[in-house]
């Protein structure tokens, strides 16, 4: 425990507050908003999302008026300094602390309501916060995450926001497409079995390959779930339900399968020279896999794309013999 760092949390902590309170009194865009997109008061108390208002000064005053330095609001980047004169860095945003698994708020992601870019803006880097070594929601959803052995990894807040509220309860996102190998060692200490629900978009897609590789390196269980139609799973289980959304974890599909089918778009298998580059890019991708796995797939793709085992493993640079 680290004395110097509880200022730092206490100051988060007061911040949070404040936006809550604010989205909570009375009539307000961010209350208008949050209605807008489905929350109930419960998910908003649950998540603690707030309101920062449009104002300049709003969160700095209070937190003066609290008695907190500016060193420490600049540090951890709730304010900006410019010509001498303070101003908030969160306005007229939707406001979702981030709070590590221990509890703390950490940081800050606001949602512009209008227009305002980016759509999204988030805590930089501070004393206490570090996006690529924490997961959004984990500290609620940990224990389900624990009982049901498994996580569903999403995106962005929303996505688990919506998720949670529909009922799908072992949820995290990883604050944008790119998952990091703390992330996966944190996720690890809960549950080994990964279910990576990422948008439907062209991110989305080249971040799940990325992810479930890094996952799947870690010593995880993965598999892919795929939404069809450009959605995401907040907009999914809108439309269509918690059971619709069961049944696409049950039909994710597994790393290698994901990898291979993955690999496959990129050729043209109809063509002799697309076969042969489609098994060259196969043979370099089964060898990243553990020997058992790389077994079981060398027989399920020799059988699936007519070519005989040993060649595949000649290609692996497997010594055939040794292993027939
Ligand atoms: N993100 C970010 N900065 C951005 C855009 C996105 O940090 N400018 C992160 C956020 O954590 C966001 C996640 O990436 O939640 C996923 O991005 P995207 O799919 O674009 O946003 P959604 O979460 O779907 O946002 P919304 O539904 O509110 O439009
Ligand atoms: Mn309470
Ligand atoms: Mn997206
Ligand atoms: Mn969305
Ligand atoms: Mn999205």
């Amino acid at each position: 425990r680290s004395e110097k760092k509880d200022i730092y949390y206490e100051v988060n902590r007061e911040a949070a507050r404040f936006f809550y309170k604010a989205l909570r009194f009375g009539d307000n865009p961010g209350l208008r908003y949050v209605a807008k997109r489905g929350l109930t008061k419960e998910t908003l108390h649950e998540f603690g999302i707030g309101y920062a208002d449009g104002e300049w000064n709003s969160l700095y005053n209070h937190l003066k008026s609290k008695g907190y330095d500016e060193k420490i609001m600049l540090k951890l980047g709730l304010i900006s300094t410019s010509k001498g004169k303070y101003y908030d860095k969160f306005r007229n945003r939707v406001i979702f602390p981030i709070q590590n698994t221990a509890g703390k708020v950490i940081g800050f992601g606001g949602r512009a309501i209008g227009d305002d870019m980016p759509k999204y803006l988030n805590s930089q880097e501070t004393p206490v916060f570090s996006k690529k070594n924490n997961l959004y929601g984990l500290n609620i959803t940990k224990n389900y995450v624990n009982k049901e052995d498994c996580a569903i990894l999403v995106e962005g807040y929303m996505d688990v926001i919506s998720l949670y509220q529909g009922g799908v309860l072992n949820v995290s996102a990883s604050l944008g497409t790119a998952l990091t190998e703390n992330q996966a060692k944190l996720l690890k200490r809960y549950t080994k079995n990964i279910v990576l629900s990422y948008d439907a978009d062209n991110a989305g897609v080249t971040a799940s390959i990325r992810g479930s590789e890094i996952l799947y390196k870690e010593g995880c269980k993965v598999r892919i779930l795929h939404i069809s139609d450009g959605k995401d799973p907040d907009d999914f289980i809108k439309a269509k339900g918690k059971l619709a959304y069961y049944k696409l974890v049950d039909e994710a599909v597994d790393y290698g399968d994901y990898r291979i089918e993955h690999i496959k778009k990129k050729h043209d298998i109809s063509t002799t020279r697309g076969r042969v580059d489609f098994l060259r890019e196969i043979a370099v991708f089964l060898n990243t896999l553990s020997p058992v796995e790389a077994d079981i797939y060398v027989k399920k793709v020799a059988q699936n794309y007519g070519i005989s085992e040993s060649a595949l493993r000649l290609e692996m640079g497997q010594d055939a013999k040794a292993e027939e």
